[in-house]
């Protein structure tokens, strides 16, 4: 029976590192405050200036999977690219790495599921890989946050949290027993969709004509990323622990035997009471949010690629993925390596 295996991971970072004292200096904040309530020390910022844009932070996420892989673009039979901050509005980052990448005139798939993006396209390679349709799909997931974020007091509960990024990693058909995806779950609440969220430009508050009005009466909330902090905190401590029950669930295997869980890279303390409500040990569960922030549908592939170069995954091994974030949008993979 045909099954997903990754056979590749990879990602990039930028090099410019913004510590929280760096923060202080432009907004009203402090390294204590950042710390005790989401474990960050650092992130990496592309900055307004930065020739690179998304896309490129995927092209080299991209090109170091591949690489690993031992596949070249030409290889790559599908693209499916997840991320909140596209190069442009449309079309979407998919058709730009094709193109970065040198890739045939495969097809390219954007996902916008935000922090859930990496685990919604990975969930979708493994339906098509398990259909048989494609053989290696190249899966991204790309950020770059501090574009978009008000780096002012106005925007401190939001801006000090993101940060920028990019992982991928190849999916390939496998025949081979004991390896492979077993289960996944992807789950959305719409309700919720204002609690976390840019809302413009967009059909609801407004478009480009609006923009342009002199007298618009566009606000701050309205373009800069807007964040029910509490209440987020609240469903997400919620939706992590139903969602890797299911994912067990569904496949028969045991959390005892689980070998390393990376959680989405919300925030410190939402990983450490997942942790605690699952009874998993330290060394159970992959945390590097510290070093990188949140980077949204970056973290978990950052995350990947960091825990394969770091030897905390082999062969075999039972992996579960899980991420929550903005729509709501939540879900988890399970797989053995
Ligand atoms: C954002 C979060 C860290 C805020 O922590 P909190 O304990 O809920 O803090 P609050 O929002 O209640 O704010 C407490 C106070 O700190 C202030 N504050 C907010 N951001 C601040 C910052 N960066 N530095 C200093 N003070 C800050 C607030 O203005 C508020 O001040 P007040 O009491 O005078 O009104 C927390 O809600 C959280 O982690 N939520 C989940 C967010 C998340 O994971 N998002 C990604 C999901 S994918």
């Amino acid at each position: 029976m045909i099954k997903s295996i990754i056979t590749g991971t990879g990602h990039y970072v930028p090099e410019n590192t913004v510590t929280n004292d760096d923060l202080a200096k432009v907004m009203d904040t402090n390294d204590e405050w950042i710390r005790e309530r989401t474990g960050i020390e650092e992130r990496r910022h592309l900055g307004r200036n930065s020739e690179l844009s998304t896309s490129d932070l995927g092209v080299k996420a991209a090109e170091m999977a591949m690489k690993n892989a031992g596949l070249t673009a030409k290889d790559i039979d599908f693209i499916i690219f997840a991320t909140l901050s596209p190069d442009y509005f449309f079309p979407g980052c998919g058709v730009l790495l094709q193109q970065k990448l040198g890739c045939d005139t495969i097809g390219a798939l954007d996902v916008r599921n935000q922090c859930s993006g990496f685990i919604y396209a990975l969930s979708t390679a493994d339906a098509y890989i398990r259909s048989g349709i494609y053989k290696n799909i190249l899966v991204v997931g790309a950020e770059d946050h501090s574009f978009g974020l008000d780096m002012t007091t106005r925007g401190r509960g939001v801006s000090v949290i993101f940060g920028d990024g990019a992982g991928a990693a190849v999916v390939s058909a496998n025949e081979e027993e004991g390896r492979g995806i077993i289960s996944t779950n992807m789950h959305s609440q719409g309700e919720y969709a204002e609690e976390l969220a840019v809302l413009f430009p967009g059909t609801i508050y407004g478009w480009s004509d609006v923009l342009l009005e002199e007298d618009n009466q566009i606000t701050a909330d309205q373009i800069y990323p807007h964040m029910n902090g509490n209440f987020v905190f609240k469903q997400a401590v919620t939706r992590f622990p139903e969602s890797i029950k299911e994912a067990f669930e569904k496949s028969g295997e045991k959390i005892e035997d689980l070998k390393l869980f990376i959680p989405h890279q919300a925030n410190l303390r939402i990983s450490q009471f997942v942790q605690r409500q699952m009874g998993l040990r330290d060394d159970q569960v992959f945390n590097n949010i510290q070093k990188y922030g949140n980077t949204t549908a970056a973290s978990i592939p950052i995350a990947l690629s960091e825990a394969v170069q770091q030897g905390r995954i082999q062969k075999g091994d039972l992996i579960c993925m899980t991420a929550f974030g903005s729509g709501f949008t939540w879900g988890s993979v399970l797989m053995r390596w």
